[in-house]
C-alpha cells in the first residue's frame, strides 16, 4: 500500500453532514500518517448548500470532478429551509442526479449488531444478537426516477403521479451482485418484492429465479415486502442479503437500523459494478460512500451527531475502492473498541444520560487506529 496515492471528492452536503465528514477526514489522515497511503481531497458542496451558493442542487462540474476521483465520502442533504422547493430544485435532487449520472445502482446498507451496542436497542437482546445482514438496495430505477413523474390539477382536483419502472438488464445486474455478495458472507440471498401486485415485481422475481439458477451454491428465497418487514425484525439472524428495487430498500434499511441501535450508526457503499466481487481486498472500483441517516438539521452543530455511520462508510471505501481491506478491517475494529469502552455518543444514550461529541467520538476511534496501525496494539 506505501506510496498509493487516491483522490478522494469531499461532499459534506448539510446538517450535520459537514461535522460527520470532518470526522473521516481526519481518520483518513491518520491512515496516511500511518499507512503509507496517500489522499488528495477535493471538495464540494452539494444539496441546500449548493443552492445556497449556486441556485441548484449540484453542479455539472461537480459531477465531473467526482468523475475524476477514486471514490466520493458524502456527508447528507436536505433542511426545513429548503422543503417548500419543487421537487427538482430541492436538494435531494443533487444526490439523486449523482447516483443516477454515475450510474450507482449498487447500495449495500450492511447492518451489523456491535456486542456493545445489544442493549441500545428496543429490541430485546436475543432476538437482536447474532443479526449481521446487508440490504442491497437497486438505486437508480424505479420510483424515484420513472416517469411520468408530476403534479397538475384537473376539474378533479390535484393529482400526482409518480411511475415505478425497472427493465429486465436492471434487476439481472442487482441480484447478481446479491449472490457474489453472499458468498463472501453467509450464503444466502432472498429477493424481496410485491408479486402478488405489481408487475415490475413479477418481472422482478423472474429474473431473480433466473439468476438464482446460475448460483446453485446460495440458498435463495422470494419474500413479499410486507411480510419480509415483519420478519426482519422479528427473526433478523435468519437474513443474509436482501435484496430489493430502490423504495423498499430506502424503507427496509431504515428499519433494519434499528437492529444496530441507532440510525447514525449505519454505512453504505453505492457501486456502478456487479463484477466479480470475491478479490475486493485488492479491488480499485468507484464508488460512493455515505452514512444512512440524514442530515439531522434538528442537531447540527450541537456535537451530538454520531459519526460512526459515516466513519464505517469510510472503511467501506478503504476496502471496496482504494483495496485497503486491511486498514478497514482495522478502522472497523477500533469502532467496536471504543464501544466496548463504552463512548456513547447521544442518539445511543437515554434522555438526560451522559454521552461524548461527535469530535470526541471521532478522536477516540483515531486514536485507537492508530496505536494499532502504527503496530502499538
Ligand atoms: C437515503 C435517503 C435518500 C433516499 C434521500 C435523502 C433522497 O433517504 O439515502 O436513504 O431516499 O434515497
Ligand atoms: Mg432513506
Amino acid at each position: 500500500m506505501a506510496g498509493e496515492s487516491f483522490k478522494i471528492l469531499l461532499l459534506p452536503g448539510d446538517g450535520i453532514g459537514p461535522e460527520v465528514v470532518g470526522e473521516c477526514r481526519a481518520i483518513l489522515d491518520t491512515v496516511a500518517d500511518t499507512s503509507g497511503a496517500r489522499f488528495t481531497f477535493e471538495t464540494a458542496l452539494i444539496g441546500g448548500a449548493a443552492i445556497d451558493a449556486y441556485g441548484e442542487p449540484l453542479r455539472d462540474q461537480d459531477i465531473d470532478l467526482a468523475r475524476s476521483c477514486d471514490a466520493v465520502l458524502l456527508g447528507a442533504v436536505g433542511g426545513l429551509k429548503w422543503n417548500d422547493l419543487p421537487k427538482e430544485k430541492r436538494p435531494e435532487a443533487g444526490l439523486l442526479r449523482l447516483r443516477k449520472e454515475l450510474d450507482l445502482f449498487a447500495n449495500l446498507r450492511p447492518v451489523k449488531v456491535f456486542d456493545a451496542l445489544v442493549d441500545s436497542s428496543p429490541l430485546k437482546p436475543d432476538i437482536i444478537r447474532g443479526a449481521d445482514l446487508l440490504v442491497l438496495r437497486e438505486l437508480t430505477g424505479g420510483l424515484y426516477f420513472g416517469q411520468p413523474s408530476k403534479r397538475w390539477s384537473d376539474q378533479n382536483g390535484r393529482q400526482a403521479i409518480d411511475t415505478l419502472p425497472y427493465s429486465e438488464r436492471e434487476v439481472e445486474r442487482i441480484v447478481e451482485l446479491a449472490f457474489q455478495l453472499a458468498k463472501q458472507r453467509k450464503g444466502k440471498v432472498t429477493s424481496v418484492d410485491k408479486a402478488n401486485v405489481l408487475n415490475t415485481s413479477q418481472l422482478w422475481r423472474e429474473v431473480a429465479t433466473e439468476v438464482a439458477e446460475r448460483h446453485p451454491d446460495v440458498t435463495f428465497e422470494h419474500a413479499l415486502v410486507d411480510s419480509c418487514a415483519m420478519r426482519v425484525i422479528a427473526s433478523p439472524a435468519s437474513f443474509d442479503v436482501l435484496v430489493m428495487e430502490n423504495l423498499f430498500g430506502d424503507v427496509l434499511s431504515d428499519e433494519v437500523a434499528v437492529l444496530s441501535g441507532s440510525l447514525g450508526m449505519l454505512p453504505s457503499a453505492s457501486l456502478n459494478t456487479s463484477g466479480d466481487m470475491s478479490s475486493d481486498r485488492d479491488a480499485r472500483r468507484f464508488g460512493m460512500y455515505e452514512p444512512v441517516h440524514g442530515s439531522a438539521p434538528d442537531i447540527a452543530g450541537q456535537g451530538k451527531a454520531n459519526p460512526v455511520g459515516a466513519i464505517l462508510s469510510t472503511a467501506m471505501m478503504l476496502r471496496l475502492s482504494l483495496g485497503l481491506g486491511e486498514v478497514a478491517d482495522r478502522l472497523e475494529a477500533s469502532v467496536a473498541s471504543v464501544l466496548n469502552d463504552g463512548l456513547r455518543t447521544a442518539d445511543l444514550v437515554a434522555p438526560g444520560a451522559p454521552f461524548v461529541s461527535t469530535s470526541e467520538m471521532g478522536k477516540a476511534i483515531e486514536s485507537r487506529l492508530t496505536s494499532t496501525l502504527s503496530g502499538k496494539a
